[in-house]
């Protein structure tokens, strides 16, 4: 591939996408982004760390005349655009996270375009609740309900009443996703293997655990616990713990996202092949609180920092007890995570200080997530 190849990133305004175009352009490739600019991710104009040589589309993945002027003389796609989180709006998961996506090969296969990769992102989120071991036996539990949740019974249980093991979560694992996001995001990942060996793409699959870095917009609090901790402790508020805090998680850095990202990328290897790209460790969330506090400042700084972490009996409907995955197949490739939690707070922290000033985003996802019965007691 020579330097004047272009390379398609869809969401690239984004997160993931938008460190993913800057990797992409230090070695030499031009970059193209399709991007809607969806709200609360973005004000609905470009972010000021999208560098001015690429090529913005604003534009729609839902939209095939959008995915068609994007498609133009492009050899390789990163599809990033997602409608994520957990509001109850469930149809639109699918609109975009699947219709969009399969949009993507339906052209592909209809105008002939010479497409040569597909890199797709996908989520931990497919495994649901995952796999739990009670003595020889394995199973994959159903979500928990409401009756489970409202009567604070978090853990899957054995029928000795002690708690069930979690396993970590294996690409070849059964997938039970649960909530809209997690069954969009399946759905997604059956139709880019099979159109996309019907297309004769390579398509890869990666599917991420959680992301953690700059650029993680501060704007959307309706998810994700660093954005989330960070906006609560700096303007001195108290870090809302869902659940009992002990839910594990795995946490991954964006620089060893991106470093996952070019391993993959005309890799021949990874041809149809999915990856779990995790950070390796298990974290109770409740600790990660706590690496939070010891980390980030208040915004006043004549204040000593007041927040602590708040265990208020909620949940989110939707939520999964545990999700750690595991890396050895992504490892086998000579990939390995490199940086810590602390290092993505740290990382986070510098860069959200300099944007948002004092407002708290997290305070109003909050409450609008309980007015839609998404957070409960
Ligand atoms: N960040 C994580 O922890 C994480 C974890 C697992 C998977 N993922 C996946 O990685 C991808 C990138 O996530 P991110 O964290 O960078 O999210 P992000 O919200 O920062 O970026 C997503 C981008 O997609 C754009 N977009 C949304 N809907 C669109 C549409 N209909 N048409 C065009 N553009 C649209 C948004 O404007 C945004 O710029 C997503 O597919 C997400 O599901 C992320």
């Amino acid at each position: 591939m020579n330097s004047r190849n272009k390379i398609l990133i869809t969401g690239g305004a984004g997160f993931i996408g938008s460190h993913t175009a800057d990797a992409l352009f230090k070695l030499g490739y031009k970059i193209r982004i399709l991007d809607n600019l969806t709200p609360p991710v973005h004000n609905s104009y470009w972010p000021k760390y999208l560098s001015k040589k690429y090529e913005l589309i604003k534009g729609d993945i839902r939209e095939k005349k959008d995915w068609l002027k994007a498609l133009k003389g492009v050899d390789c796609v990163f599809h990033f655009a997602a409608y994520q989180d957990y509001l109850p709006d469930f149809s639109k998961f699918f609109n975009v996270n699947t219709v969009g996506t399969v949009l993507l090969y339906e052209l592909i296969e209809a105008k002939k375009l010479p497409i040569k990769q597909i890199i797709y992102a996908s989520s931990q989120a497919v495994y649901g609740e995952g796999k739990y071991k009670c003595g020889n036996r394995i199973f994959y539990p159903e979500q928990r309900n409401l009756r489970q949740l409202k009567n604070k019974e978090w853990d899957y249980k054995c029928p000795n009443n002690r708690i069930a093991e979690f396993l970590l979560m294996k690409e070849d694992d059964l997938l039970k996703p649960h909530n809209s996001y997690g069954m969009s995001k399946a759905a997604a990942e059956q139709a880019v293997l099979n159109l996309g060996k019907r297309c004769n793409v390579p398509t890869v699959i990666m599917r991420y655990s959680i992301v953690q870095g700059s650029r993680q917009s501060p704007f959307n609090a309706y998810s994700g616990a660093l954005r989330i901790f960070v906006s609560q402790a700096f303007n001195n508020q108290d870090l809302i713990v869902y659940e009992d805090g002990k839910q594990k998680r795995d946490f991954v850095n964006i620089k060893d996202i991106i470093k996952a990202n070019l391993l993959v990328f005309k890799n021949k290897k990874t041809d149809f092949q999915i990856f779990n790209v995790g950070g390796d460790k298990s974290y109770k969330v409740s600790d990660f609180a706590k690496l939070v506090l010891k980390i980030v400042k208040p915004c006043n700084t004549l204040q000593v920092l007041q927040g602590k972490i708040k265990l208020t009996g909620e949940f989110r409907v939707g939520d999964t007890r545990n999700a750690v995955s595991d890396v050895r197949k992504l490892k086998k490739l000579g990939w390995k995570p490199k940086y810590t939690p602390e290092d993505s707070i740290k990382d986070y922290f510098s860069w959200y200080k300099k944007l948002t000033g004092k407002k708290d985003f997290s305070q109003e996802a909050y409450k609008r997530m309980k007015a839609l019965g998404v957070v409960q007691k």
